[in-house]
């Protein structure tokens, strides 16, 4: 059977783990030929040896998405191999135990953390949408689908500038999407709530129970229940799809 992204080249950010991960393996088996890039070269390379194992094709690039000096080359270096980029999906993130917000309300937040969390999960995206955009004008068109979160759609306490960039990332993507509609270039973000990846361990140990609690599930979610709206809303079966916010939450928002 055909593959939803057969032919199609695809872009993805923070594909060392995660959802970037199970959404390089999604995409390599609906036929994506894959530049996988992360700031830790090295678990992209691992995501690389795995999609190459099941059958896929795929390069590692590394690069920090808050360089505007490493996108550009995130890019070239994608176009040198593949000649087109068909799809990118702008999910490099980091959370707030990582700026050592951890559980802190917005006054205690330190704003060297504040300036890192708007600059990789707000910056970051808008900075790969650019250079994306440009390139995908110039060839016809094409689809970007970025990470939001449920945390772009409602406040959520300790999570302050986590929060401000995804709903800016909300923002960027309907804007996006207005602005290039014409040239045939999709956008649209995913909203997880709470997926098991390292970036949840933190807050998981903190307060699991009470987000659980939360959940209509009642489980957190798996990275490839994320990474499957992902491969769709990149594929042409959402070929009417732009300017939109799926959430993949278990449930979450509509408590
Ligand atoms: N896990 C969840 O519950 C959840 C929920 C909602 C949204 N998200 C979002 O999903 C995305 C992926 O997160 P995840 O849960 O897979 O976490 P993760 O920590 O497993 O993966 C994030 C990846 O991004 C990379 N990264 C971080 N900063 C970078 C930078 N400056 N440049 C390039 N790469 C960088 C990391 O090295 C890592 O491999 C993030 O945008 C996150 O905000 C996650």
């Amino acid at each position: 059977m055909a593959g939803m992204l057969d032919g199609k080249t695809a872009l993805i950010t923070g594909s060392g783990g995660g959802i970037g991960r199970a959404a390089a393996l999604v995409f390599a088996r609906e036929g994506a030929r894959l530049a996988l890039t992360d700031a830790n070269r090295d678990t992209a390379q691992d995501t690389v040896a795995m999609v190459n194992a099941a059958g896929g094709q795929a390069l590692a690039l590394g690069g920090d998405v808050t360089d505007s000096g490493d996108v550009q080359a995130l890019i070239h270096d994608t176009l040198a191999t593949y000649g087109r980029l068909d799809c990118a999906f702008n999910n490099a993130g980091i959370a707030g135990y990582q700026v050592d917000a951890a559980g802190k309300r917005t006054a205690e937040w330190s704003d060297a953390a504040f300036d890192r969390m708007i600059g990789v999960n707000l910056k970051g995206v808008w900075l790969c949408m650019k250079h994306e955009i440009l390139h995908m004008q110039a060839n016809g068109g094409g689809a970007i689908v970025n990470t939001g979160s449920i945390a772009g759609l409602v406040g959520l306490p300790t999570s302050s500038a986590y929060v401000a960039a995804k709903h800016g990332v909300l923002g960027l993507t309907k804007t996006a999407a207005i602005e290039y509609a014409g040239d045939k270039i999709r956008v649209n973000a995913v909203c997880p709530g709470y997926v098991r990846t390292k970036m949840t361990e933190e807050v998981m140990a903190r307060r699991g129970e009470t987000i659980l609690a939360m959940v209509p599930a009642r489980r957190m979610g798996e990275p490839e229940e994320i990474a499957e709206m992902v491969a769709w809303l990149c594929s042409d079966r959402a070929s009417y799809v732009t300017g939109a916010c799926y959430n993949v939450d278990g449930g979450y928002m509509a408590m």
